[in-house]
């Protein structure tokens, strides 16, 4: 009897311009571009198994070994929906005899190797390793560059958005952008490689958790109190993040690390500027945040003055923990000082405080 299963995992990215603000809730459509670094180490990934079978009475989900509720009309029936439309459209209609895995219910369980919801981008990976399982499960997607694939990981990327908006910009490793689309239905809003990990290998980021416990106002309905309130976040949406993308896209392109990190580091504060603008306003950084920030101007300035080039670029998300993107050359000077500014205090459930980045494609 065959069995119908797959595994696939996706690790989490990081935006250097920031995702903040939907202009459609359901179809999780944003008010503006955003681009990522996708992260591709083995210590913040998600790993799913989805496995397909007559046998079961209902489809179910596990999420670090509990099961988690799927709300009717939820993103995540949302997503099923979608893959199982895709499946039958792409593959049952066009051979008879083909099983049909769309009508049968699924059993799906995803891991997660590091805190869930710390602002460490886990409904980004974990979205992305449910959509990209479920695509192998159904043979919507091959991993074996050698064959085929019926979808590409551009439309992939428009059903992991259905989950979680960041989720799209999983499918891919390296440098990733998710165009903001125009479309009212969204199937313009996806994400596309900018550069892969390979045009940039001396690119690193160090995870800097600063609090891994759950974060205070989730990002689903801290976007929402902004869109409704903030005018910072209009100006951004108009007159800031166009220019920026092009900008960093640029940067990328000519592995300027300079300009890479100046737009990077403006865009983690207007991000956070705008939280700020929010009524009731959001606080995502804490004092050791703004301790990080800090010690990173003062090196930037050290450095700018000595060789006329800056050395790191911090960003936060939805949450207190910073990333800080260097290149090779710089890595062990970032590391001491931040261990020595920032002794860790409690055990970690890190093996090491750092995820040194080179990107690679869900596998
Ligand atoms: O996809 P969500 O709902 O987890 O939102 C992510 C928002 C930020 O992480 C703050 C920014 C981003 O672009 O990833």
């Amino acid at each position: 009897m065959s069995v119908f299963q797959a595994t696939t995992s996706a690790p989490v990215n990081i935006a250097c311009i920031k995702y903040w603000g939907k202009r459609d809730n359901t179809l999780i459509l944003p008010t503006n571009s955003s681009l990522s670094i996708t992260l591709s180490q083995d210590h913040l990934r998600s790993t799913t198994t989805a496995r397909a079978d007559p046998t079961f009475t209902e489809t179910t989900l596990w999420l670090n070994g509990k099961v988690e509720d799927i709300k009717s009309g939820g993103r995540l029936e949302r997503c099923l929906a979608q893959l199982k439309k895709m499946r039958r459209e792409r593959i049952e209609a066009k051979d008879p005899n083909t099983p049909k895995l769309s009508e049968w219910n699924l059993h799906v369980a995803s891991f997660n190797n590091f805190p869930t919801a710390a602002g460490l981008a886990s409904s980004a990976s974990g979205f992305a390793a449910l959509t990209s399982s479920i695509a192998a499960l159904y043979g919507l997607s091959s991993f074996d560059p050698s064959k085929p694939s019926v979808s590409s990981p551009s439309e992939l990327s428009l059903v992991a958005r259905l989950g979680s908006g960041s989720a799209c910009r999983s499918l891919f490793g390296g440098f990733v952008a998710w165009e903001v689309g125009s479309s009212p239905t969204g199937e313009d809003s996806l994400a596309v490689q900018v550069a892969p990990q390979e045009h940039w290998p001396t690119m690193h980021a160090l995870i800097c958790v600063v609090n891994d416990a759950k974060k205070g106002t989730s990002s689903t309905s801290g976007m929402q109190r902004t869109v409704e309130t903030s005018a910072l976040l209009q100006h951004r949406i108009k007159n800031v993040v166009p220019a920026r993308m092009q900008a960093i896209e640029k940067a990328i392109k000519d592995k300027d690390f300079d300009s890479f990190a100046r737009i990077t580091m403006a865009d983690s504060n207007q991000f956070h500027a705008v939280a700020l603008d929010t009524a009731p306003p959001i606080f995502y950084l804490n004092d050791v945040s703004r301790s990080i920030i800090a010690v990173v101007e003062e090196l930037n300035r050290v450095s700018y003055e000595k060789t006329g080039h800056l050395v790191a670029a911090y960003t936060f998300d939805a949450g207190p923990n910073a990333v800080v993107y260097t290149e090779s050359r710089n890595v062990k000077q970032i590391i001491e000082i931040i261990v020595r500014y920032f002794p860790q205090v409690e055990s970690s459930p890190f093996p090491d405080p750092f995820n040194l980045f080179s990107g690679s494609q869900p596998a």
